[in-house]
Parts: C-alpha cells; sequence; structure tokens
C-alpha cells in the first residue's frame, strides 16, 4: 500500500518502442479511413456452430452484506476454464470467474461498495463505465491492485493518483445517477485490452423509481447483450496478439496496432448464440464491450427489418421512444432497445445482424419465436423526466480535442498520456462544449460526465445518439461536438479511445474537476 515514486521517464521510454512497431504499418495504409472494418482480423482455428448454443444471461452478484448505508459485493478475479466454445475450454481472467462477470444491480440512491480481489498474476484496475464516481474509486490507470508478493511494484508517476493496494481493495459507487445500463473493466494502464480480451467486463444496471413505474417489458423480457468479438485458437485459448507476451511490454504488435478484431461474435460469453422467445416485447440492452470493432445493428426476420425502439442511450432512458432499422454501435456504446415479436408466427426466426461485419462476423445472435403469450408491456410515449436538452448557451468554454496517430503514436492534442497531466479544468456543475476531431475511427469516452451530441460534420447527429451518453462514436476526419455536464465530484478524470489498442497505445488524456 501507500504511494511510491517512480521514474517518470519509464513510461515515455516504452512508448518510444511504440513508436518503431506501429509506424511502419500505419504508414503503409495511407489514409486512416479504411471504413469500418478497418483493423486486422485475426482467424480463429475453431469454427463454433451458429444459433446453437442457448443465450445465457450473466448472474446477479449478491450483496455480502446490507449495512445502513450500503450494499457490499465481494468480485474475486480469477483464472477459470469456462465455455465460450460448446465443445472445449477456454482460460480466461474473469470476475468471480466468468465472461462476462455477474451483474451488478443497482438501484439509484442506494450506495455500493465493490470489493475487487485479485488473484490473477497481473495487476488490475477496474472502472465503472458510466458511473458517476469519486475519483479515488474511478479506476483510475495507475490506482493498481496487484496480486499477493508482485514485484515488481508497478510504476506510479509523480503527481497522479497511484494508490497500489495489494490483493484487494474496495469502491465506492454511489449510484446517485439514473437508471441506466453501465458496465464495469479492467482499466490497468497500457494492459486494458489483453486484458479486457481475457474476460474482466461485467455489467451494472441501475433502476430508480420512474424506470420502475414505466409498463417496459422487465424479467426475463429484458435482456443484456453483451457483445464483442474473440478469436480462438485450436485449443479453444484466446488469441490477442501482445507485443510482448509476457505482458512487460503494452501494446498490440505490427499490423494490430489499429486495433484488435476477432472472427468470433459472442454475445453474454458464448459464440453466435440462440434464444427462444415468446411472440411479445422484449427489452435489449445492447452493450459493444469489443476492444475494437463497430457494429451496424438491424434485427433481420425474413426479408424485412424488424423496428427497434430505441428507449435508453448509455447513461439512461430518452424522454421518449424513437424507433430505427439500424443502430451503429462502437465500443463503449450501449443502446436500450423494445423489440416485438408479435405477429411472427411461431418458427419465425430474428437474426440480429451486423452489416458492417465479413464472413461469420455479419451476424451476431438468433431469435426463435416459440410460443404465443400474453404482453401486458407497453412503450409509453414518455419514458424520462421532461428535461430541456442542453443548447450551447448552457457552454461555459469551448475544448477540442483531437485524437490523431501522431509520427508513430496515438495522441490526444499530439500528446501521448501522462498520468500526472491535465488537458482541462472543467468547473463542478458547468457545462462546455467539447469538439472532438479526429483521423480515424475513435470511440471517444469520457469518465464522469454525462453528454448530450450536438453535432456530428456539422450536421445533426445520428438519430440514435441523442439523451445522454458518455462514449460517441468520432469517424474519420469528422469533428464532433458534445455539450458535457460535469457534475457529482471534483477530482482527476480522464477521456480517451475505447479503441482499447489505441488506449492501450497512449490516447488518453486526463482533465480535473475543479
Ligand atoms: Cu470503458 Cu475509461 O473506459
Ligand atoms: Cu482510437
Amino acid at each position: 500500500m501507500g504511494l511510491r515514486v517512480p521514474d517518470p521517464a519509464m513510461s515515455l521510454t516504452r512508448r518510444g518502442l511504440l513508436t518503431l512497431a506501429g509506424a511502419a504499418t500505419v504508414a503503409g495504409c495511407g489514409r486512416l479511413s479504411d471504413g469500418p472494418g478497418t483493423g486486422r482480423l485475426l482467424t480463429s482455428k475453431v469454427h463454433p456452430p451458429r444459433f446453437v448454443t442457448p443465450l445465457p444471461i450473466p448472474a446477479t452478484a449478491r450483496p455480502v452484506r446490507v449495512t445502513a448505508d450500503a450494499d457490499h459485493y465481494v468480485l474475486t478475479q480469477r483464472v477459470a476454464d469456462v465455455n465460450l466454445l460448446p465443445d472445449r475450454k477456454t482460460r480466461i481472467w474473469g470476475y468471480d470467474g466468468t465472461f462476462p462477470g455477474p451483474t451488478l444491480r443497482g438501484r439509484r440512491g442506494r450506495p455500493m461498495v465493490v470489493t475487487i480481489r485479485n488473484e490473477l498474476p497481473v495487476p488490475t484496475s477496474t472502472h465503472l463505465h458510466g458511473g458517476v464516481t469519486p475519483p479515488d474509486s474511478d479506476g483510475f490507470p495507475t490506482d493498481l491492485t496487484t496480486p499477493r508478493g508482485y514485484s515488481p511494484a508497478p510504476p506510479v508517476q509523480h503527481g497522479a493518483p497511484g494508490q497500489v493496494h495489494e490483493i484487494s481493495r474496495d469502491y465506492h459507487y454511489p449510484m446517485a445517477q439514473r437508471a441506466a445500463t453501465l458496465w464495469y473493466h479492467d482499466h490497468r494502464m497500457d494492459f486494458t485490452g489483453p486484458q479486457v480480451w481475457r474476460g474482466l467486463l461485467g455489467l451494472c444496471v441501475i433502476t430508480d423509481p420512474r424506470e420502475e413505474a414505466l409498463p417496459l417489458p422487465r424479467d426475463e423480457r429484458d435482456l443484456p447483450l453483451v457483445i464483442c468479438d474473440r478469436a480462438f485458437d485450436e485449443d479453444g485459448s484466446l488469441q490477442y496478439p501482445s507485443q510482448d507476451m509476457a505482458m512487460h511490454a503494452p501494446g498490440a504488435r505490427g499490423q494490430f496496432v489499429t486495433g484488435v478484431f476477432g472472427d468470433v461474435i459472442l454475445v453474454n460469453g458464448v459464440a453466435w448464440p440462440r434464444h427462444e422467445v415468446s411472440g411479445v416485447r422484449y427489452r435489449l440492452r445492447l452493450v459493444n464491450a469489443s476492444n475494437a470493432r463497430r457494429y451496424r445493428l438491424a434485427l433481420r426476420a425474413g426479408g424485412r427489418r424488424l423496428p427497434m425502439i430505441q428507449i435508453g442511450s448509455d447513461d439512461g432512458l430518452l424522454s421518449a421512444p424513437i424507433t430505427h432499422t439500424e443502430i451503429i454501435v462502437t465500443p463503449g456504446e450501449r443502446y436500450d432497445v423494445v423489440v416485438d415479436f408479435a405477429g411472427l408466427p411461431i418458427g419465425t426466426e430474428a437474426t440480429l445482424v451486423n452489416d458492417f461485419g465479413t464472413g461469420g462476423t455479419t451476424e451476431v445472435m438468433r431469435f426463435a419465436v416459440v410460443r404465443q403469450a400474453t404482453d401486458d408491456s407497453r412503450v409509453p410515449d414518455r419514458l424520462a423526466a421532461a428535461e430541456p436538452p442542453l443548447t450551447t448557451a448552457d457552454a461555459v468554454t469551448e475544448r477540442q480535442f483531437d485524437f490523431r496517430y501522431d509520427e508513430g503514436r496515438w495522441t490526444v492534442n499530439r500528446r501521448l498520456y501522462d498520468p500526472a497531466g491535465s488537458l482541462a479544468a472543467p468547473r463542478l456543475d458547468t457545462v462546455e462544449l467539447w469538439r472532438f476531431t479526429s483521423d480515424f475511427h475513435h470511440p471517444v469516452h469520457v469518465h464522469l460526465a454525462h453528454f448530450q451530441v450536438l453535432s456530428r460534420a456539422g450536421r445533426s447527429p445520428e438519430p440514435w445518439e441523442t439523451g445522454w451518453k458518455d462514449t460517441v462514436d468520432v469517424r474519420p476526419y469528422e469533428t464532433v461536438e458534445v455539450l458535457a455536464k460535469f457534475a457529482g465530484h471534483r477530482g482527476k478524470y480522464m477521456l480517451h479511445c475505447h479503441n482499447l489498442e489505441h488506449e492501450d497505445m497512449a490516447m488518453m488524456a486526463n482533465f480535473d474537476v475543479v
């Protein structure tokens, strides 16, 4: 425990090596806008069957203790051998040894304390993505929990939040935020990509009285769908092209510098599942937990696309539902939609497809209508409490963050990540206009602050990009403007690219809420 003083040059030296590793490949691509599939695909040596394995629902975490102030949970990060594939085991690193980890179910206003125990061979940090969390529980990348007796001690930089805890620590989640689908995942400096790839991710679903009073589909008709791509060796092991398999050097090697893509699509931790449904409405909480893959999702039945009625974005319900036939979901984003299987004959199959995929990645999972049932759910015209949208008049400051591959490195405003640095100091309880510019696909994620997307390439955002969000799809040579509200806590937070390979290769920046 306690603060250690590290060699401040260390991170830069390691980043210097990356320059050499990545430059050649990316330079060879010319413009970095090769379209939605940009990045290199890892090819699996196994070919799991599609639409056979039943869709599992991640277990709900049970509190170990309920006190007057909070519900207490313990999640243990450990090695486990599980069935991501139907016919062979895969070694994973999971919260409680599962992929995804147990779902934390919270209620607005009821704090949660989550003890994370690290029984893995590597340091970890856990971030609650979308959480309005005090800075010392936010999963800062140098705020590490190490295995027992881990050596060498991880470097901590001057001025950076960098407590190092041995074996376990508590994260305090106030749950003082609206009903939403959040997710938690590893956030270790330089190694988030390989650690999330191995399974360190899970959901956190928050409800509130207003949402509970709505007649939306619930219980077994409220399905979380955690979507991610992976690649497998013949023995079932996960492939990941680390620059250094011993995980001493950060980042992905060579051609994978632009992002790691697998050719097997997992939903809730199984390959291309199938789910039997009744001919009624279902709520689907779509979560893109992929390292780098963007999806354009649609639900196809016969020759047509079923409407997806969007009820929520990353950080809560919309004020009113919006109907779409497709939604683009970038890494880190969540979309909450209701689909209706009513009127489809028994035996109908509806496939969740990905129009950005190639080969097997064009399909995600399948629903099979197997029975009729009564449906007392509906999607009301009003969802969240009416709240006027933010406007530019609300913004007290404008700032620009440029996400760019610069002379062999992934940078924000031409800088490599410095855990002790800071690029902005927004004031608590103010709104700022943040302008994101880019050279490539960068899913930009802001910690703490929730935002509304104001414009994309000078025009309206995509129709599904309304409501409160924390992650936005920034496309090559496009400018995206958001109005971000800094509320809840003062302290050091960060924004970064949620392409986890870019993130690990320095595309992060801090800001201080003052
Ligand atoms: Cu989901 Cu800082 O990440
Ligand atoms: Cu990026």
